[in-house]
C-alpha cells in the first residue's frame, strides 16, 4: 500500500496543515504534540530509514497549539546515499494529505563570530555549493522552480515578531549546504564566509527545493551548535553537534512551537 493510504487508514480524516521536518537536537517538538498518532517509517512507502544517531525515523501527527501537523522526526541526508531527492517522496505525500507549508530545522556551524553556539538563525536564503538538485531527471516547465523567496518572507516576520515576544534572540542569515559527511576544511569555511553565508549544514536545502517544486512555503531555523571549522579551538564531531544540539533544545522547541501555532 502507498504511504498516503496507510496514513489515512491509520489518520482517517485527518489533515495536516504543516510539515515539520526535525533536525539534530529538535526532538523536544514532539512533546508540544497532543492527540499524537505516531507511525514508523518503515511503515510508509518511500520513506526514508535515516542511519544516522540522533535522528529518530518518526512520522507524527497531531496538533501544536490548534494547528494541525505531520512532524517526521528524522530526514534523509545526501550524504547518506549520495542522492539527493530521499526527501521527495515523504514531502509529496504531506502535501497530499493537506500540508501547505513545510517548517525545516536543523544544526548548523555558525560563520560568525557574533552568532555563537546555542544560538537560533531563522534562514532567510541558501547557498547550494554543491550544485545538486532533487528535481534532475524531472521534466515539464514545473522544474524551472522560482528560487526568490524561498524562505518565506512573512513567515519570516511572523517569526521574529514572536520570538521578540518571548524575549528571545533570533539571527537571520544565509544557510550554506555542504554535502558532507566530513566537515568542512577552514579554507571552505572561510570561502563560504566570503561568499555571503552565516552558517553552514549538511542538510535542508534540498527540502527547500522539493517544496518549493510542490508549491509549500517555507520556513527554516538552525540551531547553531558550534563555529565553523578554523574559527575556535573546539574539536568537531557528531557527537559534539548532538550534545549542543540538546543544551538548547528546551527553548528552541518552545519557540518553534509557538511559531507553528501561530501559521496562518
Ligand atoms: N558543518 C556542517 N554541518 C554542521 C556543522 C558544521 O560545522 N555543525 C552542525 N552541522
Amino acid at each position: 500500500m502507498n504511504a498516503l493510504d496507510t496514513i489515512r487508514q491509520r489518520a482517517g480524516h485527518f489533515q495536516p496543515r504543516v510539515a515539520v521536518v526535525l533536525g539534530s537536537g529538535w526532538g523536544g517538538l514532539t512533546e508540544h504534540i497532543t492527540d499524537a498518532i505516531q507511525m514508523p517509517y518503515k511503515d510508509l512507502e518511500g520513506f526514508p530509514q535515516p542511519t544516522v544517531a540522533g535522528h529518530n525515523a518518526t512520522l507524527w501527527l497531531g496538533h501544536i497549539g490548534g494547528q494541525a501537523v505531520a512532524v517526521m522526526s528524522g530526514r534523509k541526508h545526501g550524504y547518506e546515499t549520495g542522492a539527493v531527492d530521499g526527501m521527495a517522496e515523504p514531502l509529496r505525500v504531506l502535501k497530499g494529505l493537506g500540508c501547505h507549508t513545510l517548517v525545516q530545522t536543523n544544526a548548523a556551524g555558525s560563520l560568525r563570530l557574533d552568532m555563537p553556539p546555542q544560538s537560533l538563525m531563522l534562514v532567510t536564503d541558501h547557498l547550494n555549493l554543491p550544485q545538486r538538485s532533487p528535481l534532475v531527471g524531472l521534466d515539464g516547465n514545473a522544474r524551472f522552480v522560482n528560487m526568490v523567496n524561498a524562505y518565506d518572507c512573512k513567515l519570516n516576520q511572523l517569526a521574529t515578531q514572536i520570538a521578540q515576544a518571548q524575549g528571545a534572540t533570533l539571527f537571520e542569515g544565509v544557510y550554506a549546504w555542504f554535502l558532507g559527511p566530513q566537515f568542512e576544511t577552514p579554507a571552505e569555511i572561510r570561502m563560504a564566509q566570503l561568499l555571503g553565508a552565516d552558517a553552514v549544514g549538511m542538510s535542508t536545502v534540498p527540502e527547500t527545493i522539493i517544496a518549493r517544486h510542490l508549491g509549500l512555503r517555507v520556513l527554516a531555523l538552525s540551531i547553531i551548535t558550534n563555529f565553523g571549522a578554523g574559527m575556535s579551538s573546539e574539536n568537531l564531531s557528531h557527537a559534539h553537534t548532538l550534545s549542543q544540539a540538546q543544551e538548547g533544545n528546551a527553548t528552541a522547541s518552545r519557540l518553534l512551537a509557538d511559531i507553528i501555532a501561530a501559521l496562518p
